[in-house]
């Protein structure tokens, strides 16, 4: 397993297991078996409905609480001084830690933006009391990380943001590096292209020819081959999947290497076209949904 240095010191696994719309009664099974196979990184968030399982996977594997890098993040509903300490005891409690690795931002609320900063400064809170080991955010732009950074104490360590090879975010990308922040891929796969929801008409990058050839070409999995575009650049990835063969392919990523010819192939596939929803106009209803105490 590659680890990445956060901006911070800490050190995190460079592929994690994400679980978006893992079902919370597979949600355990899926940890477990992703900690058994070597995964030492997990992927939640608090709206995502599925911490509590998330903590029952982690002490199913029989693992220590500090081999394993935990990740959640705050729901927008949560922003706020008071609200965003609350959301830490609620993710806590549901997951059965006493700290976590990393809490960030689910997303920035920019027609709300003294409840974001409120937010972030709960994180700042947490990350002095040793509560978390490191704080960051997703989603961010680069217009809404030039809002942050003046305001706060603590740069970012993480951007989690949408990032696969039809969607490259370059810009976000370089933003993040200039201030010492590191990119992590959410939907590294693509999965945001292919899986159902209200996204529109969209092509599933998981079908596309150049990856294909390129997968053939190493003998792995356009999945894989992904994966490897990311981690190779120095990018975190958290790929989901459910499915304990599909869990086990997407680790094996680390025996082999993409060219710099193939990489630019790769970087070659941008789109410029968001899949995910626009992070400037998060919906009303966001700020409507409750997240429960248990
Ligand atoms: N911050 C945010 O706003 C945000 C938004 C979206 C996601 N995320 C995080 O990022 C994680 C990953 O993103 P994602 O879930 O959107 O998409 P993803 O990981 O790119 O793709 C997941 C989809 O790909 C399938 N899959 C997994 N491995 C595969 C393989 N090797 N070959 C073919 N299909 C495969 C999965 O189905 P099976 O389960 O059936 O294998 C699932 O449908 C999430 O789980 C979540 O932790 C964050």
């Amino acid at each position: 397993m590659q680890n990445l240095t956060l901006n911070n010191g800490v050190t995190m696994p460079a592929l994690g297991l994400g679980v978006f719309q893992s079902p919370p009664d597979e949600t355990a099974a899926a940890v477990e078996t992703a900690l058994g196979l070597g995964y030492r990184h997990i992927d939640t968030a608090a709206a995502y409905a599925n911490e509590r399982q998330v903590g029952e996977g982690m002490r199913a594997s029989g693992l220590d609480r500090d081999d394993v890098f935990l990740e959640t993040k705050v729901w927008v509903s949560d922003y706020g001084t008071d609200e965003t300490r609350h959301a830490f005891e609620k993710a806590t409690r549901k997951l059965g830690v006493d700290t976590l690795d990393l809490l960030i931002l689910h997303q920035p609320a920019p027609a709300r933006w003294e409840r974001t900063l409120a937010a972030y400064r709960a994180l700042e809170g947490l990350l002095a009391d040793g509560l978390v080991r490191a704080i960051g955010v997703s989603n961010f732009m680069p217009q809404h990380l030039a809002r942050l950074l003046p305001e706060v104490d603590v740069v970012p360590a993480v951007n989690q943001i949408e990032l696969h090879p039809y969607f490259q975010q370059t810009d976000v990308q370089k933003a993040d590096t200039e201030a010492g922040i590191l990119t992590q891929a959410w939907s590294p796969i693509g999965g945001i292209t292919f899986y159902p929801g209200p996204w529109g008409e969209r092509r599933s990058v998981l079908t596309d020819e150049t990856l294909a050839a390129l997968a053939a070409s190493h003998g792995k999995s356009p999945a894989q081959i992904m994966l490897r575009w990311g981690v190779q650049q120095g990018r975190s990835v958290i790929p989901k999947s459910t499915n304990p063969t599909r869990i086990a392919e997407n680790l094996d990523v680390f025996d082999f290497e993409l060219s710099a010819d193939e990489l630019a192939r790769i970087d070659a596939l941008d789109t410029g076209v968001r899949s995910g929803p626009d992070p400037d106009a998060p919906r009303d209803d966001f700020f409507d949904r409750v997240i429960p105490e248990e």
